[in-house]
This record gives structure tokens, C-alpha cells and sequence, in this order.
């Protein structure tokens, strides 16, 4: 495949364009480096990609670019640039949400479209369900944000269904469950507790700590977003979860058993916008993406936390039932 992947500098991004070029793709990757973490932690996920094989980069922002010369000869189109973080998604942030969520995606589609490009892979967002319905959650439950973050992925949603409905765009949409894994973004949970646990801060957990996530290993959804890119069925929608759900303190007390000592927690309000409980239903995307994720949350976290302080965790065996 000739493929456009947004947002490469970017935690699953850079991993999904790395594996991309693995299997022998060609990869544009256009990113603008945002600071809503650390450009420089994306400036070295973009110069680990820059000097291989078939990999080229374009800098500047999906609202402003030339996007007819970003999609001139690419097949298939992988979106993940965005504003993510849940947390972070009310007030005066909203605009960036507004510009990179929902204009960006727009402006992306249309290019898609009068470019010919074959397929368009959207990265969405179990924030999109709120509370959700029922457990497992299905792609058929009625979607019902409770952040602004999910309000926009769901209108980025909406824009791939008329994009395809209008002009035959063949657009596939991903729900990405909670993702960790070495590189995570730095203001999410795993990412924030191993810090805190290596400087010898107490973790800040938001609420009682027994709101439950569905956690995904990136590697996990980087798989299934590259099946996506092959075989996605168009205009589908497909939960991407990894079934290693654990409540927050179950999280912790993981990662006392990954670091081999107990940690400190402090309790704080709730976080606004935070959902209750993540749970998937992925048998459709077992059925067509032949998605089977591989890491369990316990081996998973090890990895991370060996990536961040190589020798930190308190075994290198691997986990059973990893
Ligand atoms: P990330 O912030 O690490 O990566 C997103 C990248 O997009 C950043 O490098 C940013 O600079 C770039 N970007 C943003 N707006 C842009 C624009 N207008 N033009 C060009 N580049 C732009 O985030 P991530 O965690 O890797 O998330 C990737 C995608 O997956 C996002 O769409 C996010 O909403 C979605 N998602 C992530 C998770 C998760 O748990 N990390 C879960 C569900 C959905
Ligand atoms: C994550 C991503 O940040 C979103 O971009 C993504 O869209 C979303 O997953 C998704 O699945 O759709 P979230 O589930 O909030 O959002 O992931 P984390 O930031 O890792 O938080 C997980 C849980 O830990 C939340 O309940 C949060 O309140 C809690 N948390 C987080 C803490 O208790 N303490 C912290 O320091 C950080």
C-alpha cells in the first residue's frame, strides 16, 4: 500500500507508520507537531522514522497544507492526527478541538475524495459511547459523549458516514479503546503513574479509582488498524479493545507487582467528562479484521515500564498468560 498516515509524530502513530514500513508499505506521514505534550518527544518518534526506506514526513498542519500534493499517489489513508485527552477538552481548549477533531477531518475527507484515494481509516474513540448503554458495548449502542473530546470524534465519525454516503468514499472507522504501551502520551494514566513512581511522587487518582477502562496494547491496535487499511468493509464501524479491562486500582496494583515495591496514591475530585466503564464487544472486528490481541495488561505495562527506566521492573520473565 502507498499510505498517508496523520499524526505520525504522534504515540500510536509513529508505532503504527514504524510497523507500516515493516511489512514493506510506503508511508507519507504528515504531523504539526502540536504542543499539547512535548513536540521534542515527537520530533524523536519522527527522526526514528526518518531515515528509512519509503518513509517521507510533511510538516505543517491538515487545516492549512496543500493536501492535493500530501495525496497525490496515496492509496490508503490512515487519520489519527487529533487533539486527544478527555480531561482536557472543556473551555477555551475546545477550539483546538473544534480545528484539529472535526475541520481537520473535513478538510481531509474532501481532499480524500477528489484525490481518488481507495480508503480512508478514521481513528475514533470509545469516548463516543459516554456511559455507555450496555456492557459489552457494541457499535450498534446509541453513542452518547459525555466530553467535548467525544463530541468531536463523534462529528469526525459523522463526517466519514456522509463522506461515503454523498460521494462513495470508502471510510472505516476505529474505536480505540484506552491504549498503553511503551511511548504513551504522557498525560495519560499508565504514562502519569510511572512517572510519579520513578520520582517517588504519590499517584493522583481521579475519583474513587474503580472506574473501569477496557485497555488496548498499541501494538494490539496498530495490527488491526493496518488490517483495517486492507480489508475494512466500508462504512463500518469496529471497536478496537484489547479485553484487558482493569479498574484504576487494579492498574496499580499491577504496576507495584511490575516495579516490585507498593506505591503511594492520593485520591482526587472526579475528573470531569471521565466515563465510568469501558467494555467491548469486538467480535465484528474479530470477524472481518481477524483482530486478536496478543499482550495481556500485566505484560503490556512491564513493557512500558521498561521502555521508560530500562531495569526498573522487578522481573524480566515473561508474564504467564501474556
Ligand atoms: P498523539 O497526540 O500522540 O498523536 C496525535 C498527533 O496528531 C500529534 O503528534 C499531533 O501533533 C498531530 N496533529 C494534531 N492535529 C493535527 C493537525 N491539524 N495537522 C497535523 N497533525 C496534527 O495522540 P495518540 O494518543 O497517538 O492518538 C492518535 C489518535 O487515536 C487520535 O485520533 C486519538 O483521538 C485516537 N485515540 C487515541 C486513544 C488513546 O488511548 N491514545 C484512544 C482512542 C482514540
Ligand atoms: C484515553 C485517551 O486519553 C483518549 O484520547 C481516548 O480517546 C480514550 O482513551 C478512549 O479510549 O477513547 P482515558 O480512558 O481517560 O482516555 O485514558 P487515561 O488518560 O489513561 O485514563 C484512564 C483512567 O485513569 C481514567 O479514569 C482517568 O481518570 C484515570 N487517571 C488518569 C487517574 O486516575 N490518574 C491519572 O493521573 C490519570
Amino acid at each position: 500500500m502507498r499510505t498517508l498516515v496523520t499524526g505520525a509524530a504522534g504515540f500510536i502513530g509513529s508505532r503504527l507508520a514504524e510497523r507500516l514500513l515493516d511489512e514493506g508499505h510506503a508511508v507519507r506521514g504528515i504531523d504539526r507537531f502540536s504542543d499539547f505534550y512535548s513536540p521534542a518527544r515527537k520530533r524523536a518518534n519522527a527522526d526514528r522514522l526518518a531515515g528509512r526506506d519509503g518513509f517521507e514526513l510533511v510538516e505543517g498542519d491538515l487545516c492549512e497544507v496543500g493536501l492535493d500534493g500530501t495525496l497525490d499517489g496515496v492509496e490508503v489513508v490512515f487519520h489519527l492526527a487529533a487533539q486527544p485527552g478527555v480531561r482536557t477538552s472543556w473551555g477555551a481548549e475546545f477550539d483546538l478541538y473544534l480545528h484539529d477533531n472535526v475541520l481537520a477531518t473535513q478538510r481531509l475527507l474532501e481532499a480524500a475524495r477528489q484525490c481518488g484515494a481507495e480508503r480512508v481509516v478514521f481513528a475514533s474513540s470509545s469516548s463516543i459511547y459516554g456511559d455507555a448503554e450496555r456492557y459489552p458495548t457494541s457499535e450498534e449502542s446509541t453513542p452518547q459523549p459525555i466530553s467535548p473530546y467525544g463530541v468531536t470524534k463523534l462529528a469526525g465519525e459523522h463526517l466519514c458516514r456522509l463522506y461515503g454516503r454523498q460521494f462513495g468514499l470508502h471510510t472505516v472507522v476505529l474505536r480505540y479503546f484506552t491504549i498503553f504501551g511503551p511511548g504513551q502520551r504522557p498525560d495519560m494514566a499508565f504514562a502519569r503513574f510511572i512517572e510519579a513512581a520513578l520520582e517517588g511522587r504519590p499517584l493522583e487518582v481521579f475519583g474513587d479509582g474503580r472506574q473501569e477502562r477496557d485497555f488496548t496494547y498499541v501494538d494490539d491496535a496498530v495490527a488491526a488498524t493496518i488490517a483495517a487499511g486492507e480489508r475494512g468493509a466500508s462504512g463500518e464501524v469496529y471497536n478496537v479493545a484489547g479485553g484487558a479491562r482493569a479498574s484504576v486500582l487494579e492498574v496499580i496494583d499491577a504496576l507495584q507487582s511490575a516495579l516490585g515495591r507498593s506505591l503511594d496514591a492520593r485520591h482526587e475530585a472526579t475528573a470531569p467528562g471521565d466515563v465510568r466503564q469501558t467494555g467491548a464487544d469486538t467480535a465484528k472486528a474479530r470477524r472481518d479484521l481477524g483482530f486478536e490481541p496478543q499482550v495481556s495488561l500485566e505484560h503490556g505495562l512491564q513493557l512500558q515500564v521498561e521502555a521508560r527506566a530500562p531495569g526498573a521492573a522487578a522481573s524480566q520473565d515473561p508474564v504467564p498468560g501474556s
